[in-house]
């Protein structure tokens, strides 16, 4: 297959309504919970996306009808806590961290044994970080050093158990709790600072009894879920490449409808209000239970900060798109607290000085974090290293560089964002593809 990269170039200022698609992390949710549900639950809004489509495949493979009555929907006919048949086949979860994390927290309660295997990113990402609780919790689940694939053993009694995460991840918490379905007991997760709490309140739209609050979660095995409909809002990981492209690019207003608001995830928001960016909510309202509103960004002059450290964890998927607002200010932007970057889908903080530097940027970067000197951005040849959010925030980047800049490798935008090239020409980026 040939390599498909990107060019990026200074293009007019940004200007109309760009509706990002639906939120990663509740539509992978949403399957798997409506999955192990009793009836049939309807997921509108969901995203189309190679991790979600992903762990739809999975599902159907452990034999769960999914129909998709148009783009974006998904009827899933749950098969009930015990109804997953087993396969001898590997459950390819591709690039998705998310997907992996929590089906091993699902798979570990079955009767059946099951095998998870990713693409070559995810294959490089850790696991024990869910295995070792996991295992005290009576799951058996082997690995190579910690790395896919996760051979998961069926037919183990898990009994609940009351874990500390060493560090901040909804994807730990989500798999302890879905391993907590089939426990025997209480099981209780307790946070160094609260994340995204989707799996809790999803797991209370599918009627299971759960006490939660920000920074834990208790459940009890032995209940069931009831068949629901989620609403999916758009997702602010994916908006946030257009606030701040539209930040940096003078002349620019977009409006970005519906967006999820879930303060677990607006981190950046926070972060580029305090660089001096204009962004308004408009339309704040509910949607199945989240927080969403119409976000409204205009173009302002950004200067450099010291990044609050508690900001990290609700913003940990921003980073990338930071670091080119960060680029595009005066002044210096120092982050500290981030480590956990280093183990995304490829290591961001490395991904991005690395690629910065390329642009002329000057970039210091430290075991956790890295400090951004604003200043002209130039044009060049940067690598995504495979990474989504690299590659759409250089995209980014080549709107205010000096020369074109060429993303290598940007197929993995597909993973999360599909159709980000269609929607950012459309509302002013010049962005181009080049097949090799
Ligand atoms: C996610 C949690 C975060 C995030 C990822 C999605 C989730 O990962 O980076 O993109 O859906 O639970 P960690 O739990 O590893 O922080």
């Amino acid at each position: 297959m040939s390599r498909l990269d990107w060019t990026s170039h200074t293009g007019r200022a940004l200007q109309g309504n760009v509706r990002v698609p639906g939120d990663k992390s509740v539509s992978h949710r949403a399957l798997m919970l409506g999955a192990l549900a009793e009836g049939t639950s309807h997921i509108r809004g969901f995203l189309e996306g190679e991790d979600t489509r992903a762990t739809a495949a999975v599902l159907q493979q452990l034999g769960v009808r999914i129909e998709t009555p148009a783009d974006g929907e998904r009827r899933v006919h749950g098969v009930g806590l015990h109804g997953l048949r087993g396969t001898t086949q590997a459950l390819d979860c591709g690039n998705a961290g998310t997907g992996m994390r929590l089906l091993a927290g699902l798979l570990a309660g079955q009767a059946f044994d099951s095998t998870l295997v990713g693409d070559e990113s995810l294959s490089r990402r850790p696991m024990r970080r869910v295995t070792d609780p996991l295992a005290q919790m009576g799951a058996r689940i082997d690995s190579e050093q910690g790395l896919p694939p996760l051979h998961v053993r069926g037919g183990q009694s898990l009994h609940g158990i009351r874990y500390t995460l060493p560090v901040a991840s909804a994807q730990v918490k989500s798999a302890l709790l879905l391993a907590g379905l089939y426990a025997e007991g209480e099981t209780e997760v307790i946070e160094p600072h609260p994340t995204r709490d989707y799996t809790e309140r999803m797991l209370a739209a599918f009627g299971w009894p759960i006490d939660f609050a920000p920074g834990r979660a208790r459940i009890t095995g032995g209940h069931a879920l009831r068949a629901t409909d989620v609403a999916v809002p758009a997702d602010f990981s994916s908006a946030a490449f257009f606030l701040v492209a539209a930040s940096i690019v003078p002349g620019s207003l977009l409006h970005l409808p519906a967006v999820g608001l879930n303060p677990r995830r607006t981190g950046l928001l926070q972060a580029l209000r305090l660089m001096g960016a204009d962004i308004r909510v408009e339309n704040a309202h509910e949607s199945g239970g989240e927080p969403v509103g119409d976000l409204v960004v205009r173009h302002a002059p950004l200067h450099g900060i010291e990044l609050p450290q508690s900001l990290v964890p609700d913003m940990i998927d921003e980073f990338p798109a930071l670091f080119v607002a960060a680029a595009a200010a005066t002044g210096r932007t120092v982050v500290r607290g981030a480590a956990e970057l280093r183990v995304k889908e490829s290591d961001r903080l490395a991904a991005m000085a690395s690629g910065l530097r390329t642009l002329g940027v000057a970039v210091e970067e430290t075991p956790d974090g890295a400090t951004v000197t604003g200043g002209p951005v130039g044009g060049g040849t940067i690598q995504s290293h495979g990474d989504h959010r690299i590659a759409m925030s250089f995209a980014v980047a080549g709107l205010v560089a000096g020369g074109p800049v060429r993303i290598n490798d940007c197929s993995n935008v597909a993973t999360s964002f599909p159709g980000f090239l269609a929607l950012a020409n459309g509302c002013g980026f010049a962005l181009a593809e080049v097949h090799d």
